[in-house]
C-alpha cells in the first residue's frame, strides 16, 4: 500500500474517478461525504472499477467533532484531497451564507485538524474561475486573479489565499492547488459519471440528457461573442485525465518533491472549444442529433478562456491525453447506462 489519502466529496463527480485512479495506483482511501449532491450507489461503482470497496463516511467537512471521530478512528492518514463544496454558481448568487459556510469553514476545520492528526499535504480543488476573462490567452498561472463574478467563486479565490496564509504561517505541511478547466465525460466503464441533481447547469449534463429525451433542448448562451463562431469558448477537459493529476500531486507531496510547500498548477488541454463546435462534435461521434436554439448570454458567463498547461506538463509531469470525441462518447455511453429515462 502506498499511503492513505482522505478523499472528502469522495462520492462526487471528480472525487469519485479519482478514487478510483488512486486506488488503482496502490493508495488506500477513505470517503467522506455529506451526499448532498451525490448518492452513496457510487461507491459500487467503484468497487466494480477497482475490485476494492473505498472506506465511506457520511461526513459533513463543516462537522469538527465529527472530522475528529474520523481522524481518531482512522489513523495514519498521509494526505487529503479535498473536493467537498457546493458549486453551482447561480445558486451561490441566491444563497451566499450558505456558500461561505460550506466551502470556507470545511477547509479551515481540515486545516486546523491535518498537524493534530500528522497529515502531510492536502491537495485544494480550485477552478479557472479565479481568472476571470484573463487579457492574454492561453492563461498560465501567473495571470491576474480577477474579482470573482460570484460567491462561488469568491470561495475559490478565498480558500486559496487561506491555504497560502496557513502555510506562509508555518503549517507543517505541504499544499497544491488544481486549477481545473472545464471537466467533462465519464469512466470509460460507464460505472461512474456525472449525476447532476435535478436540471442540469453544466454543459455536457444538458446537452446529453437533451439527446437522451430527458429535456426538450438545449439553450445556446449567446452566439454574439467575439470568437470564431459567435459562441464562447471552453478548454474541455476529461475527467479520468483530470484525476490522473491529482494521483501525481499526492505522490509530489508524499515524497517531497514539490519546488515549494504551495504550488499552483492549471489542468486543462491546452486547447479552446466552443459551445457550437462541441456540439457538432457530440452528434458527429455519437450518431445522435442535438435539438438546440441559440438564446441570450447567460448572466455572468466568460467570453473565452482555456489553459496554458505548460507549466502542469512540465513540473508534474502531467497531460491531457483523451481526445474531445472519445471524452463525448464516454459522456454519452454514461448516460445511457446510467439515467436514461430519470
Ligand atoms: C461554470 C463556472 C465555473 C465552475 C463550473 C463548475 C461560470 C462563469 N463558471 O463554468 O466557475 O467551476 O461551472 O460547475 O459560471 N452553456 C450553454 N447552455 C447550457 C449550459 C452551458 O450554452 O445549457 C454554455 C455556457 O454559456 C458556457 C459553456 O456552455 O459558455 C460552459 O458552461 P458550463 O458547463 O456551465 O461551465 P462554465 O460556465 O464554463
Amino acid at each position: 500500500m502506498k499511503g492513505k489519502i482522505l478523499v472528502t466529496g469522495g462520492t462526487g463527480y471528480i472525487g469519485s474517478h479519482t478514487v478510483v485512479e488512486l486506488q488503482q495506483t496502490g493508495y488506500e482511501v477513505i470517503i467522506i461525504d455529506n451526499l448532498s449532491n451525490s448518492n452513496a450507489d457510487v461507491i459500487d461503482g467503484i468497487e466494480r472499477i477497482t475490485g476494492i470497496r473505498p472506506a465511506f463516511f457520511q461526513l459533513d467537512c463543516n462537522d469538527r467533532e465529527g472530522l475528529k471521530r474520523m481522524f481518531k478512528e482512522n489513523k495514519g492518514i498521509d494526505g487529503i484531497i479535498h473536493f467537498a463544496a457546493s458549486k453551482a454558481v447561480g445558486e451561490s448568487v441566491k444563497k451566499p451564507l450558505l456558500y461561505y459556510r460550506n466551502n470556507i469553514v470545511s477547509l479551515i476545520n481540515l486545516l486546523e485538524l491535518m498537524p493534530q492528526y500528522g497529515v502531510k499535504g492536502i491537495v485544494f480543488s480550485s477552478s479557472c474561475t479565479v481568472y476571470g476573462q484573463p487579457d492574454i490567452l492561453p492563461v498560465t498561472e501567473n495571470a491576474p486573479i480577477k474579482p470573482a463574478l460570484s460567491p462561488y467563486g469568491n470561495t475559490k479565490q478565498i480558500n486559496e489565499e487561506i491555504i497560502h496564509d496557513t502555510i506562509y504561517a508555518g503549517a507543517p505541511f505541504k499544499s497544491i492547488i488544481l486549477r481545473y478547466f472545464n471537466p467533462i465525460g465519464a469512466h470509460p466503464s460507464a460505472e461512474i459519471g456525472e449525476l447532476p441533481n435535478g436540471v442540469p447547469q453544466n454543459l455536457v449534463p444538458f446537452i446529453t440528457q437533451t439527446a437522451a429525451g430527458i429535456r426538450k433542448e438545449l439553450k445556446v448562451f449567446g452566439d454574439d461573442y467575439n470568437t470564431p463562431d459567435g459562441s464562447c469558448i471552453r478548454d474541455y477537459i476529461n475527467v479520468v485525465d483530470l484525476a490522473k493529476a491529482h494521483v501525481i500531486a499526492v505522490e509530489r507531496m508524499n515524497t517531497n518533491k514539490s519546488l515549494s510547500n504551495i504550488e499552483t498548477f492549471n489542468l486543462g488541454t491546452g486547447k479552446g472549444v466552443s459551445v457550437l463546435e462541441l456540439i457538432k462534435t457530440f452528434e458527429k461521434v455519437n450518431g445522435v442529433p442535438l435539438n438546440y436554439k441559440i438564446v441570450d448570454r447567460r448572466e455572468g458567463d466568460i467570453e473565452k478562456v482555456w489553459a496554458d498547461p505548460d507549466y502542469a506538463n512540465r513540473v508534474l509531469g502531467w497531460q491531457a491525453k483523451e481526445t474531445l470525441e472519445d471524452t463525448l462518447a464516454s459522456a454519452w455511453k454514461w448516460q445511457l447506462r446510467c439515467c436514461k429515462g430519470k
